[in-house]
């Protein structure tokens, strides 16, 4: 059983409201898939949906292989959970609340589960004895990803888990997704920063206005980062810049004295074999600048 998640045309509206339209997503056991958008893109609906939360407009989702609409609470005993406005309160310290909802969610935990909790509450060191009503914003957020993992679920879904956690708490969440992938578990979570995707996803899917872009591999070709290219060519830039059209994956071509610039995400071989007849002086081919594409990419339309 390969595919965690498989869904197909999920759709939601809010009364005429649009939610999401026609997602089709596959995340597949064993991977980090993260899921980008702007505000208002879709990425609570989708994880809300997912969830059972709330009821598809039309659509369908299978988890773990299985048909949602039937069976789903034994289904829940293998998923982990943050939504997005994880809240707590009480008068319960944090592991107290924490051996709470594993009970509720375990029934009695086996030996594996207690030492992955207590593996958790080690790897995120807050003050575990502490009440929960004197706990920060970030210290609940901790609370909340260790609830997701602790019953060592085959797929975690989570909605903007890094918000409220400061750079060290990140990337002790990092190395835990590093970790959970280890044991064949898979990850499927929401975000607006491209720098986490980036570094810690596996395969990207970018949300935008209820619509699924795109969903491109992280290592592949670079292809949804790219590469900023400057092709030096005093002679020939010009006629280069004609036949541009002739590549895939040309993004804000510009000519600049002698110089062609263009942001590249095709396939790098192919570039070459089209600068080759001409006589280039100069190239640089370098990273460009995450924000810049990040938002190129939310402006752009389906075919990015
Ligand atoms: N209960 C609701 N009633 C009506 N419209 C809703 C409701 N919940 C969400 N929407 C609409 O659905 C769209 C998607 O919202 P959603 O919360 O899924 O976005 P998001 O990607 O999670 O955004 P954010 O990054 O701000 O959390 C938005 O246009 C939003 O206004
Ligand atoms: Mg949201």
């Amino acid at each position: 059983m390969d595919k965690v998640i498989e869904t197909r045309g999920l759709t939601k509206y809010y009364g005429a409201a649009l939610g999401i339209r026609d997602v089709d997503l596959v995340v597949r056991q064993g991977e980090v898939f993260g899921f980008l958008g702007p505000n208002g893109a879709g990425k609570t609906t989708t994880i809300r949906l997912l969830l059972g939360l709330l009821r598809p407009t039309r659509g369908e989702i299978r988890l773990l292989g299985q048909d949602t609409r039937r069976r789903f609470q034994s289904l829940l005993r293998d998923i982990g959970y943050l939504p997005g406005d994880f809240g707590l309160y009480g008068d319960l310290t944090g592991a107290q609340y924490l051996e709470y909802l594993m009970r509720l969610r375990a029934g009695r935990p086996t030996p594996e589960q207690k030492a992955a909790m207590n593996r958790l509450m080690r790897r995120f060191e807050i003050d575990f004895a502490k009440k929960i009503h004197g706990y920060s914003k970030g210290m609940k957020q901790v609370v909340g990803i260790i609830q997701a993992f602790m019953h060592l679920p085959r797929l975690t879904i989570l909605d903007e888990p890094t918000s409220g956690l400061d750079p060290i708490m990140q990337e002790a969440f990092y190395e835990l997704l590093v970790e959970e992938t280890g044991r064949g578990a898979a990850i499927f979570f929401s975000s607006h920063i491209l720098r986490e995707v980036e570094r810690v996803c596996g395969r990207v899917g970018m949300i935008k206005e209820g619509r699924l872009l795109n969903v491109e591999a992280m290592n592949e070709r670079g292809a949804l980062l790219g590469k900023k290219i400057a092709v030096k060519a005093p002679r020939d830039a010009a006629a280069m810049f004609q036949r541009l059209s002739e590549l895939d994956g040309v993004h804000d071509a510009a000519l600049r004295g002698g110089t062609l610039e263009l942001l590249f995400t095709g396939d790098m071989r192919q570039f070459l074999r089209f600068l080759a007849p001409f006589e280039i002086q100069d190239f640089t081919c370098e990273p460009p600048n995450t924000e810049d594409v990040f938002l190129r990419l939310y402006r752009a339309d389906r075919d990015v």
